[in-house]
């Protein structure tokens, strides 16, 4: 599927087989999600621009790759995003930090948005969007809109679980920004959600209900 890739790495399909299991805990579930979110980062963020430095190790001077140019924006689509967004910082401790609060209306399975915060300088940046789960693709399409709105440009979408139904409806509101999933689920069911699915992420993450 066009702008779509699926990080089939062995770890995140064995990681994310527990996270299905519906005897996995609430601890569990949560650190398999921040041990899962590094290796998305890998694969998300494995075309970055590299520049040489010079450097001295304890034996001689020498030129060595870092990262170049843009530096990046971690977008947490509250609450489920931050288990993604936990993982992502392990690995690139540096990057700024954007928060879209916004929650599933259960009836009209709208996106309700109660928070919003992202760096002044999101345009200059690129703003890799993390939420485990994309169903209906109400919420991504609201976060997506937000942070275009606040000046972000250059984006990626990072989640665990998609549904079809999801990934056609966020690539046709936004051609011009790719996915990333650890998996392709079968289809919504009659309430949004994905199955076979995880059932409710911010639930399993945090122990509500
Ligand atoms: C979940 C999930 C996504 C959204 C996906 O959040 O984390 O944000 O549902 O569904 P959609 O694609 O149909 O919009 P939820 O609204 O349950 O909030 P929570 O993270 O606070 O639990
Ligand atoms: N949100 C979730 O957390 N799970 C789903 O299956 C759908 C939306």
């Amino acid at each position: 599927m066009q702008g779509v890739t699926v990080i089939d790495h062995p770890l995140v399909q064995h990681k994310l087989t527990i996270m299905r299991d519906k005897r996995t805990s609430t601890a569990g579930f949560r650190r398999l999600l921040r041990e899962i979110a590094t290796l998305l980062c890998y694969e998300v963020t494995r075309d970055l621009e590299l520049s040489d430095v010079e450097i001295e190790t304890p034996l001689e001077t020498m030129m060595a790759p870092t990262l170049h140019g843009k530096k990046l924006v971690f977008a947490s689509v509250l609450r489920a995003g931050n288990g993604l967004l936990e993982g992502m910082l392990d690995l690139v401790p540096a990057a700024r930090v954007a928060h879209v609060g916004l929650y599933r209306d259960p009836k009209t399975l709208t996106a309700v948005e109660y928070y919003f915060k992202a760096p002044e300088d999101i345009g200059d940046r690129l703003t890799i969007v993390v939420d485990p789960m994309l169903a209906t693709a109400n919420s991504a399409v609201a976060a997506v809109e937000r942070l275009k709105e606040r000046g972000a440009k250059d984006l990626r979408f990072v989640c665990l679980l998609a549904a079809p139904e999801g990934i056609e409806r966020f690539r046709g509101e936004f051609p011009d920004v790719p996915i990333y999933t650890a998996a392709i689920d079968r289809q919504l069911n009659e309430k949004g959600y994905i199955v076979p699915g995880l059932g409710d992420a911010g639930d399993r993450m945090y122990g509500t209900k």
